[in-house]
């Protein structure tokens, strides 16, 4: 795992939008796997900025998304497609078709997994896929105790998940307790994954995360057993790792190198 630690939630934001849009530059047809939350808004305006004044083009590109709530119509302004149009897709010249996104109907929901699952195969593969982490330690909507195998299917969200989404929501009863995700092995599956993480909320779980046991109590632990992670992150999310003053260092003499041969 590379660990960069940033000051800012603004500066960790420019190095994962930086390393996004190399990669649409090196490969204009990408498959990208995205994110919704809070963390990865910065992320998605300067992707935005890059589009409209240094024209980053995603004509060519692929989406798959990392979850969806059961139920929830892509115009509800709680549904995660309602927030990746607002944050990404209605700013960029992505084509409508191109977006794959993790519906389903409580009836048909098992179907509807395994096409995802063929569809992201059939597309070559994640290229890069964006990921938050929630305060429990969960990668998209792979709660604690989610099997570190999982592939897309419905989940039924925690306690402590429904509670900290309640934020979006004009009252607790409102927020769905069940999502379809991608689960911990499809997500484990991607070329390259660029976790964020960002404020002193998620200091501690950031540290079991990447320092700690590979646990199914912590699926994101699972991200240590990838061989090409970046994880993002700024100075409150970083403060308890044991470590930090060594992935400073180690991105200090990677730098020097670079420039070096640059
Ligand atoms: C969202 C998702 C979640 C979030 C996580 C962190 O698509 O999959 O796992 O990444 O809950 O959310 P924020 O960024 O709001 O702290």
């Amino acid at each position: 795992m590379e660990v960069i630690i940033r000051e800012t939630y603004d500066e960790m934001s420019q190095v994962a939008a930086r390393m996004i849009s190399d990669q649409l530059l090196r490969k204009p047809n990408s498959v990208l796997g995205l994110a919704t939350g809070s963390t990865p808004i910065a992320v998605y305006r300067e992707l935005v900025r890059l589009h409209r004044e240094e024209g980053l083009d995603f004509s060519q590109i692929k989406t798959f998304n990392l979850d969806e709530y059961l139920g929830l119509a892509p115009t509800h302004p709680q549904s995660y497609r309602y927030f990746m149009n607002n944050h990404l897709f209605d700013h960029v010249n992505i084509p409508r078709g191109n977006i794959r996104f993790p519906y389903g109907h409580a009836h048909a929901v098992e179907t509807f997994c395994e096409w995802y699952e063929a569809e992201i195969e059939r597309c070559g593969g994640i290229d890069i896929q964006l990921l938050g982490v929630g305060t429990d330690g969960h990668i998209a909507f792979n709660e604690p105790g989610s099997s570190l195998g999982s592939r897309t299917r419905l989940k039924t969200l925690t306690e402590q998940t429904v509670r900290d989404n309640a934020r979006f929501f004009d009252d607790i009863d409102q927020v769905p307790r069940f999502a379809i995700t991608m689960g911990v092995g499809t997500i484990l599956e991607s070329k390259k994954i660029c976790v964020l993480a960002s404020g002193m909320g998620k200091a501690d779980i950031v540290a079991q995360a990447i320092e700690g046991p590979v646990t199914a109590s912590v699926t994101a632990s699972a991200l240590q057993l990838h061989r090409d992670v970046v994880v993002i992150v700024d100075a409150d999310a970083a403060c308890k790792l044991a470590r930090a003053d060594y992935y400073r260092w180690v991105h200090d003499q990677k730098s020097r190198l670079h420039q070096r041969d640059g």
